[in-house]
């Protein structure tokens, strides 16, 4: 089965024909696929194509890319788009692989997989996406930097948007079998890799230790309890010692500039701290500082925020403990008095449930000790897991 793009006039006729059918949005694997079967570095599609005919495919732009018809054959209306990488995205048409050895590559090149290569001229294939076991465009940065330590010529590097399959042999054969290539090499992991200083340099800049990542300290506890004092008084600590930008997401400050349409219900106050979980994994994935200190009374939420921010670099749960009776007999905004008198209803800790979380790196009681003392705490807790350089 050979795939091709349809003509331009086939093209608007299957735009027309398939505007009432059902979209499709692909995933990286599909698209992936689709994108060797355009290339002609694969005869058949490896992953699962979406069923149910007739449907438009879709990238996830919502551009068109090709259609399945009633009788379930597929024809291709464009490759999908890319803007990275486009010197080394060359197709099999491109490509003579005749006399080099097929390596697919999901992690940089180690000295000893370089020595195992040297001597047979190499078409390096990286799996630039999903498949990658590091950030992809670290991965093609690394093998980059390796590629002037092979003779001249004897190394070539291709970046596929192919997705790994379960059982990736057959299609990584027919692969490079399509780039000309006479066999596959297949490198096994390594438990203790060394790397090129120049690929080294590379992973440092990607993945630093922890005192040099970006990080979320995120603060829960009740109204009143002291989050916001303590909370500013770590940013100021942090501000003083260390030149990573700290971004303050205070309960009421984020309540006035990201929720002002929300209320107190289950439901809204999840919208909330979400949305505070997403500008804090945005900050904590550019390397800054992210403190947060909402109420945030529910522990599944809380997670979520966890499980949005970790991947992107450190995430500190404190709770500050301070006991409903104090909050409430400093009442500092008198809102618990009006929530008593039930001038405000789905208080929390009055007529609201308040969740204390079980996760907490650090727990805090705000009455037992100052707000300089609780900031003190929280900055030695960071120091002695790592997070903060001296
Ligand atoms: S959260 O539940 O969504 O995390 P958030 O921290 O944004 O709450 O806002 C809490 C602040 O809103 C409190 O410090 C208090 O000043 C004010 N507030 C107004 N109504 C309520 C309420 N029903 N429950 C708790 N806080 C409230």
């Amino acid at each position: 089965m050979t795939f091709s793009l349809v003509s331009p006039d086939r093209a608007a006729e299957l735009k027309e024909l398939s505007r009432h059918w059902p979209s499709l949005t692909l995933g990286e694997a599909q698209l992936g696929d689709l994108d060797l079967l355009i290339s002609g570095a694969l005869a058949e599609p490896v992953h699962p194509q979406p069923t149910g005919s007739p449907a438009a495919w879709r990238d996830p732009e919502g551009n068109l890319l090709a259609v399945r018809d009633h009788e379930g054959s597929l024809e291709l209306l464009r490759a999908p788009v890319h803007h990275d990488h486009l010197d080394l995205r060359v197709p099999p048409s491109e490509f003579d692989g005749a006399g080099r050895v097929a390596v697919f590559l999901t992690r940089p090149l180690s000295r000893e997989s370089m020595a195992r290569l040297l001597g047979h001229p190499v078409a390096l294939f990286a799996l630039a996406g999903e498949s990658s076991e590091i950030d992809p465009y670290t991965l093609v940065r690394c093998l980059r930097a390796t590629l002037p330590h092979f003779a001249d010529g004897a190394a070539r590097l291709v970046v596929l948007p192919f997705v790994l399959p379960a059982e990736p042999t057959a299609a990584l054969a027919a692969i490079a079998g399509a780039y000309g290539c006479d066999r596959v090499l297949t490198l096994d992991p390594e438990a203790a890799p060394t790397y090129l200083p120049e690929v080294q340099r590379e992973l440092d800049a990607r993945y630093p230790p922890r005192g040099k990542q970006g990080l979320t300290v995120f603060f829960t506890g009740l109204s009143g309890s002291g989050k916001s004092t303590v909370a500013n008084a770590v940013r100021v600590k942090l501000r003083e010692r260390d030149s990573r930008s700290v971004t303050l997401l205070d309960g009421d400050l984020v309540r006035r500039m990201l929720s002002s349409e929300l209320t107190f219900s289950r439901e809204h106050r999840d919208l909330n701290i979400l949305r505070i979980g997403f500008v804090a994994a945005e900050v904590t994935r550019a390397g800054g500082i992210a403190i947060c200190s909402p109420i945030a009374p529910y522990a599944a939420t809380r997670a979520q925020v966890r499980a949005m921010v970790a991947p992107h670099g450190g995430f500190i749960l404190v709770h500050v403990a301070t006991p409903l009776d104090v909050c409430e007999a400093r009442d500092v905004k008198g809102l618990y008095a009006k929530a008593r008198a039930g001038l405000i209803a789905n208080f929390t800790g009055i007529s609201d449930p308040y969740e204390a979380p079980e996760d907490a790196a650090l727990t805090l009681d705000a009455s037992r000790m100052s707000p300089e003392e609780a900031a003190s705490a929280v900055i030695s807790h960071l120091e002695s897991e790592g997070y903060l350089c001296d």
